[in-house]
């Protein structure tokens, strides 16, 4: 495929407070650890794993114009990430704050600085250049966040790119707790989905909130066309692949988690590194799922098997 993959999505500085590590060293009467600042955010954990794969994709995203914003950049950079698209937001940006409780669960908040916004694209961001640069356009569902303007610029560059012959794909990603599915904002959705090559989504939580039906399974057969790929996820279950109507089910290599999180942002860099090499939807899942096991079992964040490790997971898929 010529072109670049365009990531569309959430990028944020986690503070990550290791609080069950500290009450820990507390008890023991030894030294504690410190808060950690990391460059996080979905589509930020997507696009970086893109980059470490040596697919170079383009960011656009928003960041904030201070030092969190100076730390993301870079450290996309470092990652093999093309930036060029990559904006700073002028109200200072929200950080998310992460909270390691002893058992390893992960709790986040949302936190904004004194007069900081929320990200907010304009019809603005998404001008030619960025189009004539892509070959396959991903976003999540977050940044259809509400039926606004940044929404609606989202939306209309996305049926752009599907009028243009570009392939888009959606990871649902609804974050419904931040983002309440208003009418508004489930007809933008909507559109998107009509006009996306490839959706995924993870669980009942996303299927069967944005479509009516009993399972996850139900409901994500509703948006499946003669045209596209449907690829609905959950956790350790198998996946469901729905493509062009054909149905069959992928249960994930085991492995031993040590993290599950970001585990659906790194399936999506897998699955679209596949895509972007020529591959079957159904050898992008194999990838996907492949790349998820490594991330999960490995405690550094946004960890992407080499070679041998991705074939040895791959190996280990029952086709
Ligand atoms: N507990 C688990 N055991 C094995 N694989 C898992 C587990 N959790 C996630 N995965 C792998 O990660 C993929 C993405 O997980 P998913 O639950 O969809 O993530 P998210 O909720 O982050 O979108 C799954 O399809 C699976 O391959
Ligand atoms: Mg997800």
């Amino acid at each position: 495929m010529d072109g670049q993959i365009l990531c569309v999505g959430d990028l944020n500085p986690d503070l990550v407070v290791p609080y069950g590590e500290m009450k820990r060293a507390l008890r023991q009467d030894l030294p504690g650890p410190t808060a950690q600042l990391l460059p996080g955010g979905g589509m930020g954990n997507t696009v970086t794993a893109l980059g470490r794969m040596g697919l170079r994709p383009l960011i656009l995203g928003m960041v904030g114009n201070d030092s969190t914003g100076d730390m993301i950049a870079a450290d996309l950079q470092k990652n093999g990430v093309d930036t060029r698209f990559l904006r700073r937001q002028q109200a200072p940006a929200m950080a998310v704050v992460s909270v390691i409780e002893e058992d390893g669960e992960k709790v986040f908040f949302q936190w904004f600085p004194p007069g900081g916004q929320d990200k907010a694209f304009t019809p603005a961001d998404f001008s030619e250049p960025v189009l004539e640069r892509c070959s396959l356009l991903h976003l999540n569902g977050m940044v259809v966040q509400d039926g606004g303007p940044s929404a609606r610029a989202v939306t209309e560059f996305c049926e752009l790119a599907a009028a243009r012959g570009i392939p888009v794909s959606i990871d649902l990603n609804l974050r419904c707790a931040q983002y309440p599915l208003t009418p508004e904002r489930r007809a933008l959705l909507g559109r998107v989905l009509a006009v996306a090559s490839h959706i995924l989504g993870s669980g009942a939580e996303e299927w069967c909130t944005l479509t009516p039906g009993r399972t996850k399974e139900q409901a994500a057969r509703r948006w499946a066309t003669a045209q596209n790929t449907v690829v609905c996820r959950d956790g350790a279950q198998p996946v469901l692949l729905i493509d062009r109507l054909h149905e069959s089910r992928h249960a994930p290599p085991p492995v031993e988690v040590v993290s599950r999180n970001g585990a659906g942002d790194m399936f999506d860099a897998g699955y679209l590194a596949r895509l972007a090499a020529g591959g079957t939807p159904r050898e992008a899942v194999f990838h996907g799922l492949a790349v998820a096991a490594h991330a999960i079992s490995h405690r550094q964040p946004r960890s992407v098997p080499g070679p041998a490790e991705l074939a040895h997971l791959l190996a280990c898929i029952d086709p």
